[in-house]
């Protein structure tokens, strides 16, 4: 538990969930927008209020690995073995659908993703819950995820019931999903478990998506994405193209790698990246949200080498800057 929430808290978020409402919860990742995994009506809203299609699949996030069996049916070795290393933890199993996961959470599909977060207040209420939470990232569809409680009120306001606080989320981006339902695990999306971390555990080399590929529904080529348009550049070139952008009348957001903390630039707000891609990982999309914020119009960054957590964020910062299209 934090300091930011209570027993009392607990309890009422576990009401609002049985009696069919929304609860936003911190997650170690991002915030996430819940409801009971077993109510099809809840579902419904979760999507209305998110505004996402039905047809892209949530996340069943549950109390412990114990409860799997619940939740997923054949459960294979590899996927034990991820359990009862990462979680509670920034992972999401990609399994066959088990009997309490109705077709609405699933988007129809006969596999759930399913994982236990690693936040105590995630699993206090999990626990005093007692069922599954289908949870997705609490923002708009398409939008930043948020990492704060007050980035939920901000995008979702009366959306949502009850916003759980927890503080501000320590990994900052999504899980990693891996589909264990094929005969080689494989990962889905990038996320807070680094793939050299999944390698080492499962003795093997694990494939990863390869940006330009809708390989997950419900991941579009342009997600995560702020109000300003976001552009990569090399590092070289980013105090240039900065300058470029600002005289040709851009409001001009700069991420400024730590190798250039000191350059002088040309532009309307900048942030200065952390060295260490544990804390760039965390302050990413608040990053995003804050030079909307000030009112830039062009965010301009550069991608992290795409090792350990670079290569979530490198996922993100692409997706971010990837087309635009309505779903
Ligand atoms: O860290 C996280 O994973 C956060 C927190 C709240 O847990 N949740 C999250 O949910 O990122 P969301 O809905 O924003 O992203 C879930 C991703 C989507 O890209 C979805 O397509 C994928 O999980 N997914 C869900 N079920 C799936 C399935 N059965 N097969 C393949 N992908 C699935
Ligand atoms: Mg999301």
């Amino acid at each position: 538990m934090t300091a930011r929430t209570s027993d009392i808290d607990i309890d009422k978020a576990a009401g609002v969930l049985r009696a069919g409402g929304l609860v936003a919860l911190p997650t170690e990742t991002v915030y996430g927008l819940g409801a009971n995994a077993e109510d099809p009506t809840a579902l419904a809203r979760v999507f209305q209020v998110k505004g996402r299609p039905p047809t892209h699949p949530l996340i069943v996030h549950i109390g412990g690995a114990e409860y799997l069996g619940d939740w997923a049916q054949d459960v294979p070795t590899a996927a034990r073995l991820l359990a009862e290393h990462f979680w509670p933890g920034p992972l999401t199993l990609v399994l066959r659908r088990g009997h309490r996961v109705p077709l609405e959470a699933t988007g129809g599909l006969e596999t759930v993703a399913v994982r236990v977060p690693g936040h105590p207040v995630a699993l206090t209420l999990l626990e005093a819950f007692g069922g599954g939470i289908a949870a997705p990232s609490a923002n708009r569809f398409g939008s930043v995820s948020p990492t704060t409680a007050d980035h939920v009120r901000a995008e979702l306001g009366d959306g949502v019931d009850f916003v759980l606080d927890g503080g501000p989320c320590g990994v900052g981006v999504e899980s990693t999903i891996v589909d264990v339902t094929g005969d080689v695990p494989s990962i889905l999306r990038p996320g807070g478990v680094t793939r050299e971390d999944l390698e080492a555990v499962l003795g093997r080399p694990l494939a990863v998506p390869s940006t330009s590929r809708v390989r997950v529904p419900g991941q579009h080529p342009s997600h995560y994405a702020p109000r300003a348009r976001v552009v990569l550049v090399e590092p070289e070139h980013l105090v240039a193209e900065a300058e470029r952008a600002q005289e040709l009348g851009h409001q001009v957001g700069v991420f400024l790698p730590a190798c250039l903390a000191d350059a002088p630039v040309k532009a309307h707000a900048q942030v200065a990246v952390p060295a260490a891609l544990s804390a760039y990982a965390r302050e990413l999309y608040g990053f995003l949200r804050a030079l909307d914020q000030q009112g830039c119009d062009l965010i301009l960054a550069s991608l992290p080498t795409e090792e350990g957590l670079g290569l979530a964020i490198a996922n993100r910062l692409r997706r971010a800057a990837g087309p635009r299209t309505t779903v």
